[in-house]
């Protein structure tokens, strides 16, 4: 498929809600409060399917629960039920036959669909993600990070102790990342040779869509040793692996990587300002004059709300201590690491904010 200009995109996204906003108007207002509460059910749904892989026996057409449940051992009422909720969300469709079949928006629900989301929902389901949502209400009073005031640990420590769900992280968010990764690279004016540094870079989704895109540039992936594991077979997978150097490094401790653009994609917004500064000070710290920082993240005005950004703001309230911020708040962290600011680029799908190491 051919990657929309960022102009459709961003009038598509605009359209899309107000026409949203605009049915939810004709409803009275307990119904769209109503409607509101069905989000724990619609997800919850999807944790079930994906968790049991319910959908699998209907992505080659249409069955009864009964076949479901018989071809996967399950109970065949509750697959009925499940599967007539996940109809309500407009996952499946019902026919009047008793059949199920599969809409397109549910077959992401398969995990051998060429664009699955069955790792970000096993992901935004996980007890992990839940326990630091739960706990929002101390955290609103006293501002701590919910996750790690909730178990004493951080979320990275965690996936470290955890490698199974470490390595499910890297992959959901590559492939997250290579949703976005079309516009990026059409947004940006790649150099066409010199090398390209993905500072927590996680399984390389990223970097190897920069290299195929310029086959004069060289990579380096920075990041801890189970996402860079996640990341060897991927490279190679897609022809790029012998461009990649993988570097074992820390955020805050020094990076051996000397590059001409350094990639910061869905890093910062993990960490609180004091950190983020700390982080492009070590970038700086190893970054020739000259070389560019490119920061790509959702962009959050502080007054403008809006999905996903704010939602993944408050993503970020409850599992780090992080938040979404504007390019006016990431330039003015970066000024202080050594950094003049560049442009601002929305991409259609992430903001991209240019520093220069001056
Ligand atoms: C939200 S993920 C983003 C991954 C990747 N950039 C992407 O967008 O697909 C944040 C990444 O930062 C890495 N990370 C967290 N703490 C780190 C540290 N202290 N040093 C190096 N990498 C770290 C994690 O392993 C993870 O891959």
């Amino acid at each position: 498929m051919r990657t929309p200009p960022p102009a459709v995109v961003r009038f598509v996204q605009r359209l899309s809600r107000t026409l949203g906003r605009a049915g939810a108007a004709l409803k009275p207002r307990q119904a769209r409060l109503l409607d509101l509460t069905g989000g724990v059910a619609a997800i919850m749904l999807m944790r079930a399917a994906v968790q049991t892989r319910l959908v699998e026996p209907l992505a080659a057409g249409p069955l009864t629960a009964g076949e479901v449940a018989r071809r996967l051992g399950l109970h065949a009422d509750t697959v009925h039920r499940v599967l007539r909720g996940l109809a309500v969300y407009g996952l499946a469709r019902l026919a009047p036959d008793g059949r199920f079949s599969l809409t397109s928006t549910g077959r992401l629900l398969l995990d051998g669909d060429p664009h699955s989301m069955a790792g970000w929902i096993r992901y935004v389901t996980s007890p992990m993600v839940i326990l630091g949502w739960s706990r929002l209400p101390e955290t609103l009073r006293d501002g701590r990070p919910a996750f790690n005031a909730a178990t004493g640990t951080t979320i990275w420590q965690h996936l470290a102790e955890h490698p199974e769900e470490e390595e499910g992280f890297a992959r959901t968010m590559r492939e997250l990342t290579l949703l976005a990764a079309p516009l990026i690279i059409a947004a940006y004016p790649w150099p066409r040779s010199g090398t390209v540094c993905d500072v927590g870079g996680g399984a390389g989704g990223m970097l190897a869509e920069v290299l195929r895109a310029r086959e004069g540039l060289r990579g380096l992936l920075v990041d801890q040793p189970g996402p860079l594991a996640a990341a060897r077979d991927y490279l190679a997978s897609q022809g790029v692996a012998d461009r990649v150097d993988l570097v074992e490094g820390d955020l805050f401790d020094g990076l051996e990587a000397s590059a001409d653009v350094y990639l910061l994609k869905d890093v910062l917004h993990d960490w609180d300002d004091a950190q983020c500064a700390r982080i492009l000070g070590t970038i700086r710290a190893a970054a020739p004059r000259g070389a560019r920082v490119l920061i790509l993240e959702w962009l959050q005005e502080p007054n403008r709300a809006e999905f996903p950004v704010s939602i993944s703001d408050l993503m970020m309230l409850a599992q780090t201590e992080g938040r979404q911020r504007s390019a006016d708040e990431f330039f003015a962290i970066a000024a202080e690491a050594g950094f003049a600011a560049g442009r601002v680029i929305d991409s259609g799908a992430y903001g991209i904010v240019e520093l220069t190491a001056v």
